[in-house]
């Protein structure tokens, strides 16, 4: 079968489609045939050695895919083949991809491949930071960092449905214009403007209750300032790189705030939370209440070009790879 593979870390050049042996579903998996695969940044950051996860080499990036279940393995349910399925996985950018077929999240008929490749990773993540991490509600404000990116529009939409009030930080008016449109009240270009001071305007001083966080070195600082007394800042990703050390005591300790952290992968851990994110979203995707707009769709060759725009902050929305 056809992947895209790496030998070395480093550039998106190192990305090239090979041609790799057809992996087997072991005990409990299921082996899913590739429509379409999800780009998400932790990609770039796996290619460059920076991801939670060592790199091993050679390795296939993609976390998430939409295709058809083509085969069982031993104990897992038989009636699963020929299901169009979502999953959360490793190895997608590929004609065939396994997973656990526990973990596989079949597709209601409403839901097209392309929807099911583009939510798996931001959607979730976006579900969880607004209410397992908080508790998304009317009234609420919210400061979105990247607001026009992949995970930086579906939270506009999910806290907007919630009855927050959202803010949003991007890098061209092009984007804020577009985060906008998703629903964000107002959207501050963070590489012209102090946005703390911003949000402080917007808010009669008193600064958000809730910042999520995924920008990391650039922004890390500038969301502590954004927050309102009891405020909670979520960091999630570090796109810009990691953010300093934290003086818990010189910052957060004299207006009662709180900062916390999350990777969607230790919802794995509690399946009663991983499975209330996905009938919840599921449910958007297929009413089509959560829109998941696709800035970028390319065939499986073109990964590295992919990859060179995402992190040349050239995208909006979701990137798409076809396989199938
Ligand atoms: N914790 C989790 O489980 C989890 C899950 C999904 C995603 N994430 C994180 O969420 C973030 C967004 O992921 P995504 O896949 O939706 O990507 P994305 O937001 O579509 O793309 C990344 C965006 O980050 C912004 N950015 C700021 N500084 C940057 C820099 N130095 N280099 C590159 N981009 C920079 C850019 O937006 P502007 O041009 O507007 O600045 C860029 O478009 C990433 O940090 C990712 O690791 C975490």
């Amino acid at each position: 079968m056809k992947a895209i593979r790496f030998h070395e870390l480093g550039s998106p050049d190192v990305l090239t489609l090979e041609e790799v042996e057809r992996p087997r579903p072991g005990a409990g998996e299921a082996l899913v045939k590739v429509h379409v695969a999800g780009v998400n940044f932790a990609d770039t950051l796996l290619r460059r050695g920076g991801y939670a996860v060592q790199t091993k080499l050679p390795e296939t990036p993609g976390l998430e895919a939409a295709g058809v279940v083509e085969e069982v393995g031993e104990g897992a349910d038989a009636r699963l083949a020929g299901r169009r399925v979502a999953l959360i996985g490793q190895k997608c950018y590929a004609e065939y991809t396994v997973a656990p077929a526990a973990s596989l999240m079949p597709l209601p008929d409403e839901v097209s491949f392309d929807e099911g490749a583009a939510f798996p990773i931001q959607s979730l993540t976006a579900y969880h930071l607004l209410f397992t991490m908080d508790q998304a509600r009317p009234g609420m404000t919210v400061l979105v960092h990247a607001a026009a990116g992949g995970m930086g529009l579906q939270l506009i939409q999910m806290a907007k449905q919630a009855g927050a009030k959202v803010f949003g930080t991007t890098s061209t008016e092009a984007k804020a214009k577009l985060a906008r449109e998703y629903g964000a009240e107002e959207v501050i270009l963070y590489t012209q403007t102090d946005f703390a001071e911003r949000v402080k305007e917007l808010t009669g001083g008193r600064g958000v209750d809730l910042v999520l966080d995924s920008v990391g070195r650039t922004t890390f600082v500038g969301s502590l300032r954004s927050l309102a007394p009891f405020g909670h800042l979520v960091i999630y990703g570090a796109a810009s790189g990691p953010p300093p050390k934290l003086d818990v005591i010189g910052t957060i300790f004299k207006k009662s705030q709180k900062v916390s952290a999350f990777w969607l992968f230790s919802t794995l851990q509690t399946p009663e939370v991983a499975a209330r994110g996905v009938r919840q979203v599921m449910e958007w995707v297929a009413t089509k209440k959560l829109k998941l707009p696709i800035g970028l769709k390319l065939p499986l060759a073109q990964a590295a070009e992919a990859h060179r725009k995402m992190e040349a902050r050239e995208t909006t929305g979701k990137i798409l790879l076809t396989v199938g």
